[in-house]
């Protein structure tokens, strides 16, 4: 079904300038630091369902101190871009997975379903009034973050009978602060960030909240990301905090963890899968034990690791650390099969290459 919703535009009378703006999208972007001048906002309840759609100026949500989502963490969220293609024209790549992902975290986490095409039509709707936002140097984009809450004010536990969906945007450069350089990733042992029927599969924030603490541990290891294992056995590697992971095969093969149930289906993971397939590297999702990592780029049969997000891209992983071991070598130059899909990968996005699978749709 097309999307339907009847958007009430309200522009803010706090809009920056045209020079602040110009100013800030000069500047070092890095990832969500600054945010564009409106927001969508769109309200569900169970009698009424979604409703009072509305883009409206960026600024604080008042809530009831009581809203479930405050108590019982009844969120969920995606991470999708706009980029800018040469002509000036502004895309998004392939939102109906996004759109149909967020469904399936609003049935995990007891929300209500946005429907797929208002879903498009929300960041459509925000970049009307922001297009300027989005940026043009090279690698950035405007970085959308749709997300829902339960606001209804009730302390009692079950799901909340109204949510409220908003879509906030940020331009955006490099998620990590040495841009493609070769990052150190660091093993968690001692913490999960998702359990086994739980919620891993979910964009929900709890996920994130749990991954914190290893995260910061990591930090203190000099490593930007954590690696997580699954959490039955703690022995098959899962995904980044914020990424999943691919390990390229000196024979030609490009291997992902299959997904288990408790790590989130990247949309960038399964574009890399076709390319990978498209290319013709033999590709396999299955189960990868954190030794078959560690002996496998000792050995060299493994030369090259990559996380890829939304947000991150393609980001080569240069070593992996954990408790008494590393592997790996950070200062080792961006692997060729790494580069080479992270290029095409970027080149579809930003229009330089055909889109021969029909993922890019214009806003
Ligand atoms: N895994 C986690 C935990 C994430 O937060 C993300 C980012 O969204 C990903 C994987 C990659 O997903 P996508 O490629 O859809 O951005
Ligand atoms: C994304 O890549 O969109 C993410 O959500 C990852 C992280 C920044 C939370």
């Amino acid at each position: 079904a097309p999307a339907s919703l009847a958007y009430q535009v309200a522009l803010s009378d706090h809009a920056r300038s045209a020079e602040q703006r110009a100013a800030l999208l000069a500047g070092e972007l890095g990832f969500g630091k600054y945010f564009t001048d409106h927001m969508v906002a769109i309200q569900w309840d169970k009698a009424k369902g979604w409703h009072d759609a509305q883009v409206r100026a960026y600024g604080p949500l008042a809530l009831d101190p009581a809203a479930a989502v405050l108590h019982y963490g009844q969120e969920i969220f995606e991470g999708i871009k706009a980029y800018r293609h040469a002509d000036g024209s502004i895309w998004t790549f392939r939102p109906e997975a996004n759109g149909a992902r967020l469904q399936r975290s609003a049935e995990r986490l007891a929300l209500p379903k946005l429907p797929v095409a208002e879903f498009t039509e929300s960041l459509r709707q925000l970049v009307a009034v922001d297009h300027e936002w989005v940026p043009s140097a090279p690698e950035s984009s405007l970085y959308f973050r749709p997300f829902m809450i339960a606001s209804e004010a009730f302390l009692g536990v079950r799901a909340a009978q109204a949510a409220s969906y908003y879509v906030i945007a940020s331009p955006a450069g490099a998620y990590f602060a040495k841009g493609v350089a070769p990052v150190s990733i660091w093993l968690s042992e001692d913490y999960a960030r998702a359990a086994k029927g739980g919620t891993g599969a979910a964009k929900c924030g709890g996920n994130y909240a749990a991954s914190l603490l290893p995260q910061q541990e990591a930090y203190a290891q000099g490593c930007s990301q954590v690696l997580f294992l699954d959490p039955v056995e703690g022995r098959y590697i899962e995904e980044l905090g914020g990424m999943n992971v691919f390990l390229v095969y000196r024979d030609g093969r490009i291997v992902t963890p299959e997904l288990s149930g408790s790590i989130l289906e990247g949309i960038t993971r399964s574009s890399i899968l076709q390319l990978a397939r498209d290319r013709g590297l033999k590709v396999e999702e299955r189960k990868v034990s954190i030794d078959e990592w560690k002996n496998g780029v000792a050995s060299g049969e493994i030369s090259e690791v990559f996380a890829c997000g939304t947000a991150a891209v393609v980001t080569p992983i240069g070593e992996l650390k954990g408790k008494g071991f590393v592997v790996g070598d950070i200062d080792a130059p961006a692997g060729e099969v790494t580069m080479a899909i992270r290029q095409e990968l970027t080149d579809i996005q930003y229009g330089r290459a055909p889109d021969r699978h029909g993922w890019l749709v214009r806003l």
